[in-house]
């Protein structure tokens, strides 16, 4: 078991990458606070852990909001006594748009989710991290900060500037052990897929189309992000910072 005894927060637990995640991250021994604005969807998650014989906290959160941050920092350290890993993962997604249709409302929310939301995560994160003597960050960033598709202006730009954001805390933070990590997953089959299309169902068209642009030849599933995440995560990764890990069948070759 790679994350024994850890105790991990996870925004966006609800659905996709962050409940493949939880589930995993929980298999390999984690306590695991899920964090979602959906907070049946979030139960669901955490129901499933204890399922599995596993321990975990529903949290509703909106990452936006700094109230909500700080109370499920404030939460899972009330509830388990620290906090090893903080996985801002929780995002929105963008339908293609060209740039004279996007409005400000639509960029103005992306911002919001993708780049104050991580903010806001680490922030109230950090001074329990510190005091404890160390710690994980993850944030999920995306393919399309390195290898934007078009139409996906504001979404690659909130996700180029977690990859920022995390070089920068990297640095900062090293010297209180605290490793901070981006994932760029590519294409995954999750609810948000669709979006990205520009549809509300992925079609076998779009979803060819897709496949076509990963020299894999297939999309991610949430396990593999997820996999990615718990690598991170662990002591394996231990001289990772900083880095910006790309799961993506090679895309951004
Ligand atoms: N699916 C993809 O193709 C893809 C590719 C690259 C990166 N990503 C990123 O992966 C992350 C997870 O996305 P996913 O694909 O699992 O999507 P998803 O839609 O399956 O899950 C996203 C979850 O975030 C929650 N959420 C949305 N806004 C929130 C908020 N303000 N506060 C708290 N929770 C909120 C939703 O309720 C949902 O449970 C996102 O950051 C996304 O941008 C996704």
């Amino acid at each position: 078991m790679k994350l024994q005894g850890k105790v991990a927060l996870i925004t966006g637990a609800g659905s996709g990458i962050g409940w493949a995640t939880a589930l995993l991250f929980a298999r390999e021994g984690a306590r695991v606070a899920c964090a979602d604005i959906n907070e049946g969807a979030a139960k669901e998650t955490a129901q499933q852990i204890e399922k599995a014989g596993g321990q975990a906290l529903v949290i509703r959160a909106d990452v936006s909001r700094s109230e909500d941050c700080q109370g499920m920092v404030e939460r899972t350290v009330a509830t388990w006594g620290r906090l090893d890993i903080l996985f801002n993962n929780a995002g929105v997604p963008q339908a293609p748009t060209s740039v004279e249709n996007l409005d400000e409302a639509t960029f103005d929310r992306i911002m919001a989710i993708n780049v104050r939301g991580v903010y806001l995560g680490c922030r109230h994160a950090v001074p329990v991290m510190k005091k404890q003597g160390g710690g994980v960050i993850l944030n999920t960033a995306s393919t399309a900060a390195i290898r934007p598709r078009p139409g996906l202006n504001a979404y690659g730009a909130s996700k180029g500037a977690v990859i920022a954001w995390t070089k920068a805390l990297a640095l900062e933070l090293a010297p209180s052990k605290i490793r901070v990590v981006a994932l760029a997953p590519v294409a995954t089959d999750t609810p948000m897929l669709p979006t990205f299309m520009g549809k509300t169902v992925v079609d076998e068209k779009g979803r060819e189309a897709m496949v076509r642009t990963i020299p894999l030849g297939r999309l991610n599933t949430p396990e593999d992000v997820a996999r990615a995440a718990l690598f991170a995560a662990s002591e394996d990764a231990q001289m990772l910072t900083g880095t910006c890990l790309e799961i993506d069948g090679g895309r951004c070759i």
